[in-house]
């Protein structure tokens, strides 16, 4: 997440607080938070559009989520990759069979950015190429290859000497460019089906089978980088599936635990035939814990019918949120994007002041809505009866 993303309506923290000073924060103490609202120590309850960078996709407390962590804690709280065990291949089960896509291999692995940073990986070493292309507006995170390939990483915060590999951009939705720069020297194109810190802008079906298209001519491998709008976040249990577009290499995080810490990288069999031991690894990745909360999430999104809600909701909300100073909506799904009149960040905080959080982006005009996938119709009608009270 870029800082300058979420940099508006925040306040000062102490000087002694021994934090590293690296994060603009909301102006919000919070002290708890149940289901879909969060609890301020001055006693108010606000409802949570942005889900913690969207994370929080089954809300706060689930009580099947909290059980399985239990369950899990008190029965292995942590294992080695060293050694077999059955909820790795359950989730591992879990998460392809959810994910219908063919790409039936996982690597488990914590962050986003590290999942991106293996895909990567194993896309140049697969090819024996150097050129990586990624999209104008991505954010793929911190580390050295994912911020490599991040939209103005190098002006803002890259802080490396220089990238590990060769990277072009390719403008959003041109398609002329595609041809251009996608090439026979090109390892592999890294790009998020629908962009989240550019302010939830959805790259559609047309822009998305071109570099699939073009891939198949070159020989370059496809990466989707589902990590925000992954995971049912769409209203499809990827984006993949939204706009029937199979990558070879595909990376999911935050949903992914709705609140653990895991992250995933799923691959082609083709890719996952060339593997051997050594080739990837992590400590913490794919742990017991983190592997009993993915086959829970998963087992919740589908048990309670979450894709359909989200569906459900977000047109919904495509129906009556564009009133006051709301005058588009942009995105996919729950990975929705509200473009305002006035300037994103003074209508974020008008509805933080309302009692409801949402985030901003990239786009100095879009409040970005990072739901949970647990909401209801009313939470949609506050939203809009809210914004059609503020000046437009
Ligand atoms: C699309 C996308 N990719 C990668 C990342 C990085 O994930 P993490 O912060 O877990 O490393 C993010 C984080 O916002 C993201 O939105």
């Amino acid at each position: 997440m870029s800082p300058t993303a979420i940099a508006a309506n925040t306040t000062a923290r102490a000087p002694d607080d021994h934090l590293a000073p690296v994060y603009a924060q909301f102006a919000l103490d919070i002290v708890d938070a149940s289901g879909v609202h969060l609890h301020t120590r001055d006693g108010r309850r606000v409802l949570d559009l942005y889900g913690g960078h969207a994370v929080a996709a089954l809300g706060y407390g689930h009580p099947r989520w909290l059980a399985a962590l239990e369950t899990q804690a008190r029965s292995l709280l942590f294992q080695s990759n060293a050694v077999p065990l059955d909820v790795l291949v359950r989730a591992a089960t879990r998460l392809t069979r959810f994910a219908g896509l063919g790409l039936d291999t996982v690597f488990f692995a914590n962050t986003g950015a590290e999942a991106n940073e293996n895909a990567l990986k194993l896309a140049l070493k697969s090819t024996g190429r150097r050129k990586v292309v990624a999209i104008e507006g991505s954010f793929h995170g911190r580390t050295a290859a994912a911020g490599a390939v991040t939209w103005g990483a190098a002006s803002k915060w890259y802080g490396f000497p220089q990238t590990p590999f060769d990277v072009e951009f390719v403008p959003r939705g041109d398609l002329a460019a595609i041809a251009r720069v996608v090439a026979d020297d090109t390892a592999t194109v890294i790009v998020e089906p629908v962009q989240g810190v550019a302010g939830a802008v959805d790259l559609g079906a047309a822009f998305l089978s071109a570099l699939r298209a073009r891939c198949n001519e070159t020989g370059a491998l496809l990466i989707f980088d589902e990590v925000q709008c992954g995971m049912g976040r769409t209203g499809q249990p990827f984006a993949a599936n939204l706009y029937g577009v199979t990558p070879d290499l595909l990376t999911t995080a935050k949903a992914l635990g709705a609140g653990f810490p895991c992250a995933a990288l799923l691959l082609s069999a083709p890719l996952a035939a060339q593997l051997k031991t050594d080739d990837l690894g992590t400590t913490f990745g794919g742990g017991p814990l983190a592997c009993a909360m993915v086959e829970a999430v998963v087992d919740i999104i589908e048990s309670e019918n979450l894709l359909d809600n989200v569906r459900r909701l977000s047109a919904q909300m495509r129906e009556t949120c564009i009133v006051g100073p709301v005058v588009a909506m942009q995105g996919a799904g729950f990975l929705a994007g509200l473009r305002t009149r006035r300037p994103a960040r003074d209508v974020q905080r008008e509805l933080l002041a309302r009692d409801i959080l949402t985030g901003t982006s990239g786009d100095p005009h879009v409040v970005r809505i990072l739901a949970p996938f647990v909401l209801d119709t009313s939470h949609i009608a506050q939203l809009a009866a809210t914004l059609a009270a503020l000046p437009s």
